[in-house]
Parts: C-alpha cells; sequence; structure tokens
C-alpha cells in the first residue's frame, strides 16, 4: 500500500509566503473577470529600465550563459563594494561581497551561517513576513520587540538592552521599514549602534529601500556608525527595489569575509551562482546612469502624497505618512465590530477580506506583520489606478 512521504519537521513549520497568499485571493477574483484593485504586492510596478534590460541581451549575446564564480561575478562584487565605498566611504574588498538570488535568499544565508538551535534573533516588530520563518528555518528562536504606533514604531536602546540574553546572536534590522515605512533618523541608530557595540551581538541590516525616501529624509547604512560594527554587521541589498528589478532575483550581502566565506559555501551547496545574465544586469545598474532610481523615486514620493492625503480623509483611518519604502501603514481597528455586506470584522483579516470582496480592493493585514488593528497598502501602483482603488475604499468605509 503507498504512503504520504513524511514531510520534514522543519518543511511542516514554514509557512507561504503571506504577502504572495494574498495576491493569489485577488488573482481568483481576477480570473472571474472582476478589476480587482492589487495594493497587496511589494514590487514596483515600473518596467526595468531600458539601458538594464539591453545589458541582458548583451550579455546573452556574448555568451555569459554559463555558471559564473558561485559567489558572483568578480566584476559585480567589485562594483557592489564601489558602491559602497563611494555612497558610504566604507572598504569593502570583493571577497566581503555576496552575490545571491535576490536580498530574500541573502538573508537566508546570513541566517543559515550565524545562527542556529539555541540561538534567540531579535526582530522589532512590525516586521517583513518573511523574518521569523526564515529564522525558524535555522532552528533558531525568534523574539520580537514591539513597537507602537504612537513612538513611530521605533525600538528603544534600552529596549534592546532589556531583550538582549547570553542566548543572543543576532539583531535584524530594517531601514527604511516593510510593512511601516519607518526609517530611523542617524541619531536614533547610533544610540542602537552603542547597545549593540557594548553587548557583542551581530547586526543584520537590511537596507533594501535605502534609496525610496520622501520628504527630505535622509537614511544611513548602519555598518559606517561606529568603527566596531565593520565587524559585527552583515549588510543587505539588492536591485529589486531601487532599479525595479524583482524578477532577475539579485541581492547581496556584506560583511566580515569569514561570514560572507560561511555564506558562500552554503550558497555554493544549494543554488550554485544567480543566473549569469541576471548578475550582468545589475553590474549595468549599479555602474550605469542613476538617473531613473531618482525618477522612480519622485514617482513613488507623488503616489505617498496622493494616498496620505486620501487615507487621513477617511473614516476610522490614522496614518502616520511614511518616510520610505513604498507603503502606507494605517490604523484600521476603529471599524472592529462594524458589518459590512453581512461580513461582521473583528480584526485585521477580516476587514482585508471584507475589503476585497467588497470594495475589489486587496491588502495585506497587519496581523500578518505582528501588528494587529493595522493595514498595509502598497503604492507600487499607477497614481490613476490608486485613486479608483482609494475612491472604492471609500465609498466602502462610508457605506
Ligand atoms: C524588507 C525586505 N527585505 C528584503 C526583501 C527581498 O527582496 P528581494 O529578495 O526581491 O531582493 C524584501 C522584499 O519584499 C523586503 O521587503
Amino acid at each position: 500500500m503507498s504512503q504520504a512521504i513524511p514531510i520534514s519537521a522543519m518543511a511542516a513549520g514554514v509557512k507561504p509566503s503571506a504577502t504572495l497568499a494574498a495576491a493569489a485571493k485577488a488573482r481568483a477574483l481576477k480570473a472571474e473577470g472582476i478589476h480587482v484593485y492589487d495594493f497587496s504586492v511589494g514590487e514596483p510596478d515600473f518596467p526595468t529600465p531600458e539601458h538594464i534590460q539591453q545589458a541582458a541581451i548583451a550579455a546573452m549575446k556574448a555568451g555569459h550563459t554559463h555558471y559564473t564564480a558561485a559567489n558572483g561575478l568578480l566584476e559585480l562584487r567589485q562594483a557592489v563594494a564601489r558602491w559602497y565605498q563611494r555612497y558610504h566611504g566604507l572598504r569593502y574588498g570583493p571577497d566581503q561581497v555576496l552575490i545571491s538570488n535576490g536580498a530574500k535568499h541573502s538573508i537566508h544565508n546570513v541566517l543559515a551561517a550565524t545562527v542556529g538551535p539555541g540561538d534567540e534573533v531579535l526582530i522589532p516588530s512590525p516586521y517583513w513576513v518573511s523574518y521569523s520563518d526564515l529564522v525558524e528555518m535555522t532552528g533558531a528562536k525568534y523574539v520580537l520587540l514591539e513597537t507602537s504606533w504612537h513612538r513611530g514604531f521605533k525600538i528603544t536602546p534600552a529596549q534592546l538592552q532589556a531583550a538582549i540574553t547570553p542566548r543572543t546572536r543576532l539583531l535584524m534590522l530594517n531601514s527604511p521599514c516593510n510593512p511601516t515605512g519607518m526609517v530611523y533618523s542617524r541619531g536614533e541608530l547610533e544610540a542602537l549602534a552603542d547597545v549593540v557595540v557594548r553587548t557583542g551581538i551581530t547586526v543584520m541590516s537590511d537596507e533594501i529601500y535605502e534609496h525610496l525616501v520622501y520628504g527630505g529624509v535622509r537614511t544611513t547604512c548602519f555598518v559606517t556608525l561606529r568603527p566596531e560594527l565593520v565587524e559585527q554587521t552583515i549588510t543587505v541589498s539588492g536591485v529589486s527595489k531601487s532599479y525595479a528589478m524583482t524578477g532577475w532575483r539579485i541581492g547581496w550581502a556584506l560583511g566580515p569575509m569569514h561570514v560572507i566565506k560561511a555564506m558562500g559555501n552554503i550558497q555554493s551547496q544549494e543554488t550554485s551562482s544567480p543566473c549569469s545574465i541576471s548578475q550582468y544586469a545589475a553590474l549595468a545598474a549599479l555602474e550605469g546612469d542613476q538617473e531613473c532610481v531618482e525618477a522612480m523615486r519622485q514617482e513613488f514620493e507623488a503616489r505617498r502624497d496622493l494616498v496620505c492625503e486620501r487615507l487621513t480623509r477617511m473614516p476610522g483611518i490614522q496614518l502616520q505618512p511614511p518616510d520610505g519604502a513604498f507603503y502606507a501603514f494605517f490604523r484600521v481597528a476603529d471599524h472592529f465590530g462594524r458589518t459590512f455586506g453581512g461580513r461582521l470584522v473583528t480584526d485585521s483579516v477580516t476587514f482585508c477580506q471584507a475589503a476585497l470582496e467588497a470594495a475589489h480592493v486587496n491588502l495585506v493585514p497587519g496581523a500578518f506583520f505582528g501588528a494587529e488593528g493595522f493595514a498595509r497598502l502598497s503604492f507600487a501602483a499607477s497614481r490613476a489606478e490608486l485613486t479608483a482603488g482609494l475612491d472604492a475604499l471609500e465609498r466602502w468605509l462610508r457605506s
């Protein structure tokens, strides 16, 4: 008699990506011919800039269609190192850079190389959905550092210090933050850096939204703040968000050589090199004209202003305008206990289900990011689409 193949304990504990699951629900409605205002997905709607596409085509034609070094093309690792020198004054050699299949893969590699069973990893909450699952896959335990809306979703140095135990190995920082759009000021990060230096913990600083900031806000590259941090920090970023290159799957990590080497060993067994063609495209992105990044940032800023202006006028919605990334994270808890079209809204999940069913607006529940009472709207959609979707949302909320 045939028997179902048993699933490992590790695999059984992994949940599918919650944001991708929300997109699947919207797809089902679309398949019925319904227009869905899909504000759930975290990827720029712009095409990848033309000169980057052309570089990929040229790479193919030049025969760069084979394996590269497992840790990534030397030219690309050098370009990443140059980029951090140019923008942040950092001096990394190419052996301190690992190119991976997207920043998500870089984060997996960081965790796989630095933590395991018995270790604790600190995650400020709200947090990007994948962080907790990626930690659990290593056998380590994640510990959430709760933040409040009133304090701008920021952890404090005292809170960080109090959370550190002898088992603490790593802190996962993300500024600008998905889902809140929060950006730590330099002073706030310096205060956190002092705790990190004093306690000797490792930091994974996810700076993938570094270029997407608004209203004159500036980001800070965490590792630059104290000389000691060079030995304690792994910086993660990639081309997905700034260059509209989510599908190309190129991310990177910079850090101490022995950690980058350990991460590279894991990657060489799991995936070998990232896609050769995508690596040449990423090289063109980093080395080419950066005007495309600024043009997309400006468009995101206009959309942010539009979305914030509309949301703050809606009944029962409270919002602090995001300083970075491309998400509005707003409080919807005042609607809990209401019935919309026969559906009782009791939490962020039922709120978002009702918004999708009644207004055809697809949002992501705050609960998925560890923040009940909130919803996330991605403004990586055209202004016309955002306006029409916000009209539908407002009509529904006033119904
Ligand atoms: C905070 C954060 N980090 C990392 C990533 C991963 O990006 P990618 O794997 O496309 O490079 C994302 C994508 O949504 C993100 O929001």
